[in-house]
């Protein structure tokens, strides 16, 4: 039964990875055994947080590049070609938030959160699934959606418009990698305790409503959406392509 979520002699790129849910995703596949490569804007923050992971005995590494940035993306995966590094899964967890009646949204704010939260998986993904059918391996590509792939929600219709085409991305990357051993699925996270939510959790209005629609009554927390990474970059996820799993605690069953 181990067997089957085991990571042990896999590479994971997680993007996005340096805080929050990124994070979460790369300790946990750590833990299964995963050798994890840490991403974010930042090369301090990104060299941190893979120090956490190694002062736990964990395999980890980093590199800063910024996922909307075609060429620096091309530059990552050309350097681990070299460095004989195989990407075998990649979490495309990078992800922003803006805030922002569409009526007042400038077209610059709009392009900015559809390139770094839709955009960015097809920069990267595109990388990693050329490898993975080149070598013949397979391998696992994992999209974050929200909440927001599937219900609308105001003052965050750029985003929701980037969550709902990560949905339909995560099923056209199936139907045309699948044949080649590549499961390509997503995760949508309900409300979660992170930085990009720091103002939300700070508004008790806000922090009340999010209680009161969903019927677990609480936040999650980043470690919550471990389990579900750890099945769709496993083995035991073999056949299971171009979904979407939310783990929201209930939100969208009662919507
Ligand atoms: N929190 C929630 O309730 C929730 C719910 C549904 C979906 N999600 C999704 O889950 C993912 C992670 O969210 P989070 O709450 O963990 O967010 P977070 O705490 O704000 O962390 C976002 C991460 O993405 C990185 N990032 C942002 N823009 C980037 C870029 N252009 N290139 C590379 N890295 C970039 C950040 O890097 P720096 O550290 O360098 O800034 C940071 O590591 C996002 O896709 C988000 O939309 C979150």
């Amino acid at each position: 039964m181990t067997q089957l979520f085991d990571l042990s002699g896999r590479t994971a790129l997680i993007t996005g990875s340096a805080r929050g849910i990124g994070f979460a995703f790369a300790e946990g596949l750590a833990a299964a055994g995963a050798g994890v490569i840490l991403n974010g804007t930042r090369a301090d923050t990104v060299a941190q947080a893979v120090e956490r992971l190694s002062a736990k005995g964990l395999k980890a590494q980093g590199r800063a590049f910024d996922v909307t940035d075609e060429a620096a993306v091309a530059e990552a995966f050309a350097q681990w070609d070299k460095d004989g590094v195989q990407i075998d899964i990649v979490i495309n967890n990078a992800g922003i938030q803006f805030r922002k009646p569409l009526v007042d949204l400038e077209l610059s704010d709009w392009q900015r959160v559809i390139d770094t939260n839709l955009t960015s998986a097809f920069i990267v993904a595109k990388q990693a699934a050329r490898r993975m059918i080149a070598r013949g391996t397979g391998g696992k590509i994992i999209n974050i959606g929200s909440l927001t792939s599937e219900a609308g929600r105001a003052t965050v219709g750029a985003y929701t418009a980037a969550k709902g085409g990560i949905k339909m991305l995560t099923r056209a990357m199936s139907a045309e990698w699948a044949a080649a051993n590549i499961q390509a699925n997503a995760i949508g996270p309900g409300y979660i305790l992170t930085d990009m939510n720091k103002p939300l959790i700070e508004n008790a209005a806000f922090d009340a409503w999010v209680k009161n629609s969903n019927p677990s009554q609480r936040w999650g927390k980043p470690e919550e959406l471990v389990g579900t990474a750890v099945y769709l970059a496993s083995p035991a996820s073999s056949y299971v392509n171009g979904q979407i799993i939310y783990v929201d605690g209930g939100w969208l069953a009662v919507l």
